[in-house]
């Protein structure tokens, strides 16, 4: 039997739900984007959705890419993205796309050109994240000086507090400009290609995947510490909804309700 614990937290009031475990949270956040998915479908507008790499996303994933879901979203309708990448081949196993491959795209019935790799092994990084600036574009038709708006966009965090590709301290966390950057991370003395806050801050739902103790410390800091520490207390729709859904090994620290 699965539990969970609905609650608002003090940073700008984002959904906060707890769960009984990786499982129940995956199917939930499955569950959401089907909602959100059928919506979008019956207005006849295409679904745009951001994937971010990491452990915690790959079992959503791999349910995303079951039969169960097979038949209950209309993946022709469904865009999908990469919120960021490290920068090496495809298939490499640290390889962001090769976890969303074989976990989802490999069995789900995504039209092949709806999935937007980003192509962070490109030696021209710059140029890179313009080419997948200009996809967002061409897919998502922002207005002119808009940032492109993601219907809905899956984040992680780190026991540091970084999300995406935004590692505390590093250069990617003060672009204002660009849509994708790369970024390099001093920490795994390596680069990343990310979208940049304004981007993920202009999508119509954020919801971030937390589990495991490793983060329980800092997630009770992001969520009922002081503002502006952390990489993921950056993360506030400017006109979106914002959620985190958090196995109970890693809300274990939140205040009771
Ligand atoms: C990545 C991610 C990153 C991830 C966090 C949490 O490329 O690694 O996009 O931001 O979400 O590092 O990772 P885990 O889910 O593995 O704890």
């Amino acid at each position: 039997m699965f539990s969970i614990d609905n609650r608002q937290s003090a940073i700008g009031n984002p959904e906060v739900r707890i769960f009984d475990g990786l499982e129940p949270l995956s199917w939930s956040a499955a569950a959401r984007l089907e909602e959100q998915a059928r919506v979008k479908a019956l207005e006849k507008k295409p679904f745009s959705v951001a994937l971010s790499g990491g452990s915690t996303p790959k079992m959503l994933y791999e349910l995303l890419g079951s039969p169960t879901f097979a038949g209950r979203v209309r993946w022709p309708n469904v865009h999908l993205f990469q919120v960021d990448e490290r920068c090496v081949p495809p298939d490499d196993p640290q390889s962001n796309y090769r976890m969303i491959r074989q976990a989802l795209l490999e069995t789900a019935p995504l039209p092949a050109e709806n999935f937007h790799r980003m192509a962070a092994e490109r030696p021209d990084r710059e140029q890179a994240a313009r080419e997948y600036a200009e996809e967002l574009a061409r897919v998502l038709h922002p207005a002119p000086a808009e940032w492109p708006r993601l219907d809905l966009v899956f984040l992680g965090m780190g026991p540091d507090g970084h999300t995406a590709s935004l590692f505390p301290g590093s250069q990617a966390l003060n672009e204002r400009t660009a849509w994708v950057t790369p970024n390099f991370v001093a920490r795994l003395n390596s680069f990343r290609l990310t979208l940049t806050l304004p981007v993920l801050n202009a999508a119509a739902h954020v919801i971030f995947l937390v589990a495991g103790v490793d983060k329980a410390d800092t997630l009770r800091q992001v969520l009922e510490g002081p503002e502006g520490r952390f990489p993921a207390q950056l993360i506030q729709p400017t006109c979106g909804r914002l959620s985190w859904f958090l196995d109970e090994s890693a809300a274990h620290l939140l205040k009771k309700e």
